[in-house]
């Protein structure tokens, strides 16, 4: 994996034609770490996953990825610069086997065998080569999301933007989704993940980002905040009596 693989958000508006939802946003997601997004509901986090990924109105700033600037560029150009994502809710095509549908992500990557690369998957996802013959609307919740994150690990991207994997999972699914990341992550790959699930996204992340009203608002090592005092940065927008202020 490059070590370049960082990516940087400096001051970036963006929204949803004339409405602005991020009004100047920084964050950095270093190379080949683990990056959580957090906040209250309506925060913007989808809302730049999905400028990132270019899927909203960009109006200024920066996001640099690999030292080019990316901002405002489309979504099939980003993709194919190593950035994945895996957007809120499940999305796959449920009339199709899983086997199908690792087969349709395949389709879509140039000079590559396609045979090969669903097994490299399957490789990395022993559960899905279990399932294969399945329809994919028949799959758990938790498999359908690891069928998803499947799909965009596929391409091998060297970032991952992923948002809620957890929503609607039983404790056990989440669990299996949460390794998974973990084992991406291990393996070299920066990730982004927005999730509601606190407690679960400081176990795994190295740092934590939290947004509020379009702008972030604390940023730093999740080991240098608790649990507790994110509640209350969530709810007031202010550590208060936090024990730790804005960590390093
Ligand atoms: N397509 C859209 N068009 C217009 N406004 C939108 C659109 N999508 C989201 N918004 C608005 O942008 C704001 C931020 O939404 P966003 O989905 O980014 O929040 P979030 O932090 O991901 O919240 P949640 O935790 O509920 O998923 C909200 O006020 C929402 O209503
Ligand atoms: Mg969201």
């Amino acid at each position: 994996m490059a070590a370049d693989a960082t990516l940087e958000i400096a001051d970036v508006h963006a929204g949803y034609g004339p409405l602005e939802i991020l009004h100047g946003v920084d964050m950095l997601a270093p190379a080949g770490q683990f990056v959580a997004l957090m906040g209250p509901n309506g925060a913007g986090k989808s809302t730049l996953l999905k400028t990132i990924f270019g899927m909203t109105t960009f109006k200024g700033g920066a996001i640099r990825w690999k030292g080019r600037d990316i901002g405002g560029a489309k979504p099939k150009d980003i993709l194919s610069r190593g950035i994945a994502y895996v957007p809120q809710g499940r999305c796959n095509f449920p009339l199709m086997t899983v086997e199908e549908n690792l087969e349709m992500a395949a389709y879509t990557i140039r000079d590559r065998e396609v045979a090969a690369e669903r097994d490299h998957v399957y490789g990395l996802f022993p559960k899905l080569r279990e399932r294969r013959h399945q329809f994919a609307g028949n799959l758990s919740g938790g498999e359908q999301q690891l069928l998803e994150m499947a799909m965009a690990v596929l391409r091998r991207p060297e970032i991952l933007l992923i948002d809620e994997p957890s929503a609607g999972l039983s404790p056990q699914a989440i669990a299996i989704v949460f390794a998974e990341l973990k084992r991406l992550h291990d393996g070299g790959r920066t990730i982004l993940l927005v999730e509601q699930n606190t407690r679960k996204a400081m176990e795994v992340a190295e740092r934590a980002v939290v947004l509020r009203l379009g702008k972030v608002i604390w940023d730093g090592a999740t080991a240098a905040i608790s649990h507790a005092a994110l509640g209350r940065l969530f709810m007031t927008g202010r550590l208060d009596d936090a024990p730790l202020g804005t960590g390093a």
